[in-house]
């Protein structure tokens, strides 16, 4: 989603903001821009990728030493130059002398909801809108109300505009200052050797400078090359940490593979065992400093999440009532911070993201704790994320980068991490005797070995996939522990095929779904040898009984075997609690080679982005 990088300093910073917008492209992106300070205003902007801006400014001969630079992910207005940030004011038009020259120029991240009454107020004042965005009004809006202090006409403008913003914005006639604000979506400061800079985040400044200063909710900033000034929400004048921070480049290397979603498949022995890697028993500090006395305290657990990462809290639900036997909801975080819903002091909270930047899973955060439950926890991916900096606990998963789109390694590690997660819960309520505590760990332990056995599956899972290539709907089926995981195959599949795919608890295939079934419609089932295996195999009769063909995922026990219309694959082992670790990756490899096959952008999907920093 939109990224910001920009600069003040004492060189030509442009090749600085395109790198550092190539950092952030892993947050997907349709277009993108860069503006300088060059006697002048002066900008680039493309719907092409960074590299292709890198050469257009080259050939433009665009340099400066103060500029704005953005990825933008189009939510008002369709993709295009025009709509691309950074975004000019050129005054009204009734001042014809400054009617070609930009003024202002301004990048933006988030939606301004009021735009469209702003701009009528901006058109009756005599400006022009070339575009159809919600940002371009904070242009105009700022260039309306400046008289010289670019900063005074910021603070001037914020209280009217209402929604989710992260704003660099810069004035023709104060070629060394740059200003910013924060509310709602990220903004971060980086302090480097005269020169300082704002950021979608702190993989944008990789290699430029580790000097990092976290904007807080509400803040302004001020900045020069070698000094810059924070106001809070209250607009008093406050200092802010700064903080050495090292971040990874996004740019990842590829290796021996053709995409980076299947990089990251094939890197998950590797992944879970770094997540692991400090834990040598069931310790709740592992979660921080007062997670043991949190754990006894709390009565029940209340998940928050988006996509993927609501999946993996799903199978979650099962793991913690029945080891730790607490009660443990789940939700979408877009559904649970608009809902009136019954707030538990004695809840914990636990929010679960791969990026840590996911806007409604961070405006749920903030609506629990605004309704009371101030014991939070999350688990994420990214040490330096705000859902890390906001909640109480934490458990930092070491997937590492994620680059493609489609979460694979981020899944399966805060499955890990969630496991740990229940076994401390189920230690803290005198659920967890210390044979079954040794036992989970040994499991625990192997998983990376019997990951590499499932990924040794691929050859087969590719013979699945010719078969899905012509499909444009699948039907994903899984009971108990693993309909979250048919959830989650089914997501995977329809973000990079495109092919509809649907997921149901087994059991209510014949409340509904069940008339979809033919000969049309491959249904995949995740099929492991548990309590509840002879009820599934009822349900794949029924499908079979329609003349619908089954994709099955069995342990070697299951007794279920290849026939007409029966394709099986054999797990290489039985794994108990753990096994929707394992189950989820021939889905991810189905999806992945259907994907190939079907020719789309396997890392970047038409419409999605990586990080989604808007609500
Ligand atoms: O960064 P987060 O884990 O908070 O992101 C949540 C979802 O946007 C994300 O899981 C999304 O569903 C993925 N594209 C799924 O592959």
């Amino acid at each position: 989603m939109c990224g910001i990088v920009a600069a003040v300093s004492h060189r030509n910073i442009v090749p600085l903001l395109v790198q550092g917008l190539e950092r952030l492209e892993y947050r997907g992106y349709d277009s993108c821009g860069v503006a300088v300070h060059s006697q002048g205003l002066r900008r680039a902007r493309s719907t092409h990728r960074v590299s292709e801006l890198m050469e257009q400014v080259s050939t433009e001969d665009i340099k400066g030493y103060t500029g704005i630079a953005h990825t933008r992910w189009a939510t008002h207005g369709v993709p295009a130059v025009h709509n691309a940030h950074p975004h000019f004011s050129h005054g009204p038009k009734v001042d014809a002398s400054n009617s070609s020259e930009g003024r202002v120029a301004v990048v933006h991240n988030g939606i301004i909801e009021n735009y469209e009454e702003i701009k009528t107020e901006l058109e009756s004042k005599g400006y022009v809108f070339q575009s159809q965005t919600d940002t371009e009004v904070i242009a105009h809006l700022i260039d309306s109300l400046y008289k010289g202090d670019l900063f005074k006409a910021l603070k001037e403008a914020l209280p009217m505009l209402r929604g989710a913003y992260a704003l660099a914005i810069f004035h023709k006639d104060e070629p060394q200052r740059i200003v910013g604000a924060k509310s709602g979506s990220p903004l971060i400061l980086g302090v480097g050797e005269s020169e300082t800079f704002l950021a979608s985040d702190a993989m944008a400044l990789a290699g430029v400078t580790d000097q990092i200063v976290y904007l807080e909710e509400g803040d302004i900033v001020d900045v020069h090359a070698q000094s810059f000034i924070v106001e809070d929400k209250l607009r008093n004048v406050v200092t802010r940490d700064i903080k050495t921070v090292t971040a990874h480049s996004g740019a990842a290397e590829l290796g021996p593979y053709t995409h980076y979603m299947q990089k990251e498949i094939f890197e998950q022995p590797r992944a879970i065992a770094d997540t692991l890697e400090g834990v040598k028993g069931v310790v709740p500090d592992l979660f921080g400093l007062n997670a043991a006395a949190i754990f006894n305290k709390i009565d029940s657990v209340l998940i928050l999440a988006c996509g993927t990462s609501y999946y993996s809290g799903c199978v979650a639900k099962y793991w913690i009532e029945s080891v730790a036997k607490i009660s443990t909801q789940v939700e979408i975080a877009s559904e649970y911070r608009y809902r009136d819903s019954v707030p538990n002091p004695n809840t914990l909270v636990v929010t679960i993201s791969q990026s840590g930047e996911t806007a409604d899973t961070l405006a749920a955060l903030k609506h629990a704790k605004s309704k009371g439950m101030k014991h939070t926890l999350t688990i994420c991916n990214v040490s330096t994320s705000a859902l890390v900096r906001e909640c109480a606990l934490s458990y930092v998963t070491r997937a590492g980068v994620e680059v493609g789109v489609a979460s694979t390694k981020a899944f399966t590690t805060q499955l890990a991490a969630l496991f740990l997660l229940t076994l401390c819960i189920a230690q803290a309520k005198n659920h967890l005797s210390v044979e079954a505590q040794d036992q989970y760990l040994k499991e625990m332990r192997h998983l990376p070995v019997a990951l590499q056995a499932v990924l040794a599956l691929e050859p087969q899972v590719m013979r699945w996939a010719e078969d899905f290539v012509l499909k444009e709907n699948a039907l994903f089926l899984g009971r108990g522990t693993h309909y979250p995981i048919a959830m989650e195959g089914a997501l995977k599949l329809k973000e990079i095929t495109y092919i509809h795919a649907e997921a149901y608890a087994a059991g209510e295939l014949k409340h509904g779904p069940l008339a979809l079934v033919t000969d049309a419609m491959p249904v995949v089932a995740v099929a492991p040898n548990d309590a509840l295996i002879e009820k599934l195999k009822s349900n794949l009769q029924e499908v079979r009984a329609r003349g619908g063909v089954l994709y099955v995922l069995a342990d070697a026990d299951s007794k279920i075997e290849n026939a007409q219309g029966i394709h099986v694959i054999r797990m290489p082992e039985h794994y108990g609690l753990l096994s929707p670790i394992l189950h989820v990756v021939p889905l991810q490899l189905l999806a992945y080679h259907t994907a190939c096959a079907r020719g789309t952008d396997v890392d970047k999907p038409r419409n999605l982005a990586k990080s989604v920093t808007v609500e």
